[in-house]
């Protein structure tokens, strides 16, 4: 199998999944790249990847090796790199990953994340971030699920974070960014968890977290903080956060 390098990504494209859900993804996030960082305020972009970083460093307090699955723009690996972890990321866009390449994300390579072109047993954990919403359909979020518990090492995690169909502000912002055209399918936590366990992974915790609006202005972030402590941790209320977050593990 031959495989192409564009723009300086290495395309490691496996298998024929390349269909019309794919195709889009691509172009669309080839055309955002270069602003997609730009779309949120820096605070509120920098609350979510300490929270993101602040669960990688939870479940591996002694570093590791991490797979970051639609990594983007490689923020999230960038920030989890520089905690002391190693980190690798695989995404459909080249123009995402381009931008990934120069922030220093040297392991970050073009794939498909229900063909992960990684070996078995690789990681200690592979997470990730507001992808499964762009996957379309069940069977890709599964697929996904299924190959992240596979690159994952006895043991390892995989964490899942996306976009809570429960939280009403979500239809919203997603009319107003570039990155979302309408085809969007949120996932409900007991897809998530479902597609976990069928998988064969645990379930470690399967939460909701995260209530800080794009909106928000810097000067109110430290109280905020406080109000979004309140909302995770209270039953009933926290259906309302904006991110379903699972953990779950490769026994
Ligand atoms: C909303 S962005 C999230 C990027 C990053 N995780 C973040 O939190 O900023 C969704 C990413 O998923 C990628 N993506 C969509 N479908 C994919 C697939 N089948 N395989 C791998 N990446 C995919 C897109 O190219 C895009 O970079």
């Amino acid at each position: 199998m031959e495989f192409a390098r564009r723009d300086g990504v290495l395309e490691l494209f496996y298998d024929p999944e390349s269909d019309d859900v794919t195709r889009r993804q691509q172009a669309l996030y080839d055309m955002v790249a270069a602003h997609y960082d730009g779309v949120f305020s820096q605070h509120v972009t920098e609350h979510y990847l300490d929270k993101r970083a602040d669960v990688v460093e939870e479940l591996l307090p002694y570093g590791g090796l991490v797979l970051d699955v639609g990594c983007g723009t490689g923020a999230l690996a960038d920030w989890i790199q520089r905690r002391g972890y190693s980190v690798y990321g695989v995404d459909v866009s080249t123009g995402m990953l381009r931008e990934a390449l120069s922030a220093g994300i040297s392991g970050a390579f073009a794939g498909f994340s229900t063909a992960l072109p990684f070996a078995s047993d690789t990681f200690d954990l592979a997470l990730s971030v507001a992808t499964m919403h762009h996957l379309e359909t069940p069977q890709r979020v599964s697929a996904t699920i299924e190959e992240m518990g596979r690159v994952v090492k006895r043991g390892g995690y995989v964490v899942v974070s996306d976009h809570n169909p429960l939280n009403p502000y979500w239809p919203l912002l997603m009319k107003r960014v570039p990155q979302d055209h309408g085809d969007e399918r949120l996932v409900s936590m007991s897809e998530l968890v479902g597609s976990a366990r069928g998988a064969g992974l645990e379930i470690v915790r399967a939460c909701r977290a995260g209530f800080v609006p794009d909106f928000m202005p810097a000067g109110v972030m430290p109280a905020w903080r406080w109000v979004e402590g309140i909302v995770e941790s209270t039953p009933v209320l926290n259906i309302l956060a904006a991110h379903n977050v699972l953990v779950a593990r490769r026994p």
